[in-house]
């Protein structure tokens, strides 16, 4: 059992940890790209984004599937926390096993069978995207979620309307900036040209290249990215 200690000035807080390893790591996700969001963060820029789960979804950067299979879940009231094999507070001295079987029935039985809604992820990289499949397949959703391997100038709206989100690299960890430059002009150009109707949400923590997208955010939410100050902009495309 693990017992934190926090100590400020006069103050000492004492907390059990009831999560064990970090929350954000569901257990379906083994393989990962070179900057994979964490679980948590993707399910929460979806609630950010306010994606009701009747629109189709696309990702169109999606690495190894984080958004796509976050939203899955979502739109199939999956339980994140049923991929994970164990909590902390399961060996807590009053750990009732019994009610805890009791919600993860409950948990199981609430899943609904068939999204209302397609959910697409793309990326030009074969290698993620056998990682974004082999991940759905640990969640058991891989027949839901349609990934195709398709390089962003190429990519069309797989409907009239939707919910586009994506993280393009930005300089951090992956690209250089001549090439990220251009990928984010792509961006815009395809949002403006291939997906009026749909609403597009970017998340970056770098604002010279957010300009490159060359369109007006309706919306800029401030987000961070492990310690890495970003902002999700929101963009109407019409
Ligand atoms: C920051 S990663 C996305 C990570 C993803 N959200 C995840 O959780 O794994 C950016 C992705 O964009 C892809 N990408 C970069 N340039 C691309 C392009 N021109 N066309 C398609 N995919 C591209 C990369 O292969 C990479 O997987």
């Amino acid at each position: 059992m693990l017992i934190n200690v926090h100590i400020h000035q006069d103050r000492c807080i004492l907390s059990l940890d009831s999560s064990g390893t970090s929350l954000h790591r569901r257990g379906y996700r083994q393989a990962m790209g070179a900057a994979p969001l964490k679980e948590t963060l993707a399910a929460a820029l979806l609630n950010m984004t306010n994606w009701d789960a009747s629109l189709p979804f696309l990702d169109p950067l999606c690495g190894s599937g984080t958004l796509p299979i976050e939203a899955s879940l979502k739109a199939l009231n999956i339980a994140p926390g049923l991929f994970r094999k164990k909590f902390a507070f399961e060996s807590f001295p009053d750990f009732d096993l019994e009610l805890w079987q009791q919600l993860l029935t409950e948990a199981q039985n609430s899943k609904i069978s068939e999204l209302k809604s397609p959910i697409y992820g793309s990326d030009r990289d074969p290698n993620v995207l056998t990682q974004a499949r082999g991940n759905a397949q640990r969640c058991g959703i891989a027949h839901q979620i349609k990934f195709t391997q398709t390089e962003l100038s190429q990519i069309e709206a797989p409907a009239d309307c939707g919910v586009l989100i994506c993280n393009p690299p930005y300089g951090e960890r992956l690209g250089n900036s001549q090439e990220l430059g251009t990928l984010y002009k792509t961006l815009g150009d395809i949002f403006k040209q291939r997906f009026k109707g749909w609403t597009a949400f970017v998340l970056t923590g770098n604002k010279e290249l957010a300009k490159k997208v060359g369109l007006r955010a309706s919306h800029r939410i401030p987000v961070y990215n492990s310690s890495l100050a970003c902002t999700l902009l929101k963009y109407e495309l019409y």
